[in-house]
């Protein structure tokens, strides 16, 4: 029998709006994320825009993608924007010293805005502190943003871009305290200043005339170290718009023993273990808003998960620096148990960026050559567009615990939220492999009398698609839910996600 979980929606007790922005993707040159992934080059036989393939545009326009960041990570800070603007036949070759391979640089500045444009979602970039200077930053915003007719500005129209690009947010600097220089905090809050002293941010002190209005991000933490967050808040926090955090899902929380888990094909004790370090989540982002508030009560400074999402073994056969993994149930429900905590988040976090967006780490999109699978993550985000800028509402549904190796979590996280379309969305992460849940929640001031929705399950715990064939695991309709003496129950299947609107 399935135990039955008596709660209530609190209709009556409306949080903040949960950003759309905490669905966005992150695209970095990186194994076949930008080529394969997003682009072929105008020439390929696989139907393109532009060089942009247009199956992964409708499938990445039709998830709302609210805003990509781009070109890296690790990449951003060997990049040289330079390479990627002009003729495609001048530009450079460059080794791609991080990730390996060649960097033809057919993929640039223009390509990425039109990507951006034909999906239809914001832009963050993420400018190079740690190999080049403010002077190379502030050309390349020139570039990008000047209305004037300044040279770099004429440059931008020469190749084909009369208009200044919509820049709306700007990476200062990319784990700062790895691959982006392996600097201490102090001394990165102090490069920090001065790249955003040069920023020029339209409206910042001296700068009430630039063209450039992004909002400035500067690199954060890696997983729970808050003393970077406490030095580079208090010697920088005046100067960013917001502070980015990256948490990874690795096997013990240790990135060093991150092979331990596959993808796919992995025994049923290691699905607990994942899904506990996905919660983890929850303690480390409560750790960063404990230094923040103490910091910035007043909460101006948005921490931006811009990295996060599970990381394993690469799958055989596929070259290790490419990060290219398959993407599962789990995977699906390691997604859902996020977004469910960032909306109970989402006073302060207000950006988050899964990695990545095509064929790398926790992607919502695979590829082989012309054909192309989309995974249970991206069904995940699919099925929890309604929450982008929706209000939150809290929800008391107490779950039982689950054990994993290193440590314990929640069976299963609710959350809803008032969408714009006027209706509720009530999202359920069951994690909980064995067992299903009968939810009795308490609608209180909620009007509504019909439910309907969609469930991600499937029979098998690896449940995958593969590009080229039959899709094994998609939403499905969910008849498990009706509202009766004013409380909605939801019938939650075991090792599932179900979203469902409440209406009439
Ligand atoms: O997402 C892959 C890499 O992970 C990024 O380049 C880097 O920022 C992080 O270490």
């Amino acid at each position: 029998a399935q135990d039955v979980i008596n709660g209530a929606i609190r209709a009556d007790q409306p949080g903040p709006v949960i950003s759309r922005h905490i669905q966005g993707q992150f695209a970095e040159h990186l194994g076949r994320d930008i080529y394969d992934g997003i682009w072929v080059g105008p020439d390929s036989a696989i139907p393109n825009t532009r060089g942009i393939r247009r199956d992964v545009v409708d499938a990445l326009r039709a998830i709302k993608v609210p805003v990509v960041r781009w070109p890296g990570g690790c990449f951003a800070d060997i990049y040289n924007w330079r390479d990627g603007i002009g003729p495609a036949a001048k530009r450079p070759v460059r080794k791609n010293d991080w990730w390996g391979g060649l960097e033809t640089n057919a993929f640039g500045t223009h390509e990425f805005f039109d990507f951006a444009e034909q999906i239809n979602t914001d832009t963050y970039v993420a400018i190079n502190m740690a190999t080049a200077t403010p002077a190379v930053m502030r050309e390349w915003m020139d570039y990008l943003t000047s209305k004037g007719d300044d040279t770099l500005a004429q440059e931008r129209r020469a190749n084909g871009h009369a208009a200044p690009f919509k820049v709306d947010f700007v990476g200062i600097g990319n784990e700062a305290w790895g691959c982006g220089g392996a600097q201490t905090p102090e001394y990165f809050a102090n490069e920090y200043r001065k790249f955003a002293t040069f920023f020029h941010k339209n409206g910042s002190t001296f700068h009430m005339h630039n063209d450039n209005s992004a909002l400035r991000v500067a690199s954060g933490p890696n997983n729970d170290d808050t003393k970077w967050m406490e030095v580079v808040l208090k010697n920088a926090g005046e100067q960013m718009d917001a502070i980015s955090l990256h948490y990874y899902t690795v096997w013990h929380g240790d990135w060093a023993q991150r092979d331990t888990a596959m993808a796919t094909g992995f025994p049923a004790a290691h699905w607990n273990e994942i899904l506990y370090q996905a919660s983890r989540m929850e303690e480390i982002l409560r750790g960063h808003e404990a230094v923040m508030d103490k910091m910035d009560p007043k909460k101006r400074i948005g921490l931006f998960v811009d990295e996060w999402g599970t990381w394993y073994r690469t799958e055989p056969g596929t070259e290790p620096g490419h990060l290219y993994q398959q993407n599962t149930l789990r995977d699906a429900l390691v997604a859902g148990i996020t977004l469910n905590i960032f909306h109970a988040h989402a006073d302060r976090v207000r950006m988050a960026n899964i990695a990545q967006a095509v064929n790398v780490l926790q992607a919502m999109l695979l590829t082989d050559g012309d054909k192309l699978a989309k995974t249970p993550t991206y069904y995940t985000f699919a099925m929890y567009t309604p929450f982008q800028d929706a209000t939150f509402i809290p929800v008391n549904a107490p779950a039982p615990m689950l054990k994993a190796e290193s440590g314990s979590f929640p069976a299963f996280t609710v959350s809803a939220a008032k969408a714009k379309d006027g209706k509720t969305y009530v999202a359920v992460a069951n994690a909980d492999k064995d067992k299903g849940y009968k939810l009795s929640l308490d609608l209180g001031e909620l009007k509504g009398t019909k439910v309907s929705g969609q469930v991600l399950t499937a029979a098998k715990l690896d449940a995958h698609n593969t590009p080229g064939q039959k899709e094994e695991i998609a939403p499905a309709p969910f008849n498990g839910g009706r509202i009766g003496g004013g409380k909605l129950l939801l019938d939650i299947p075991a090792k599932s996600v179900v979203v469902v609107k409440i209406e009439g």
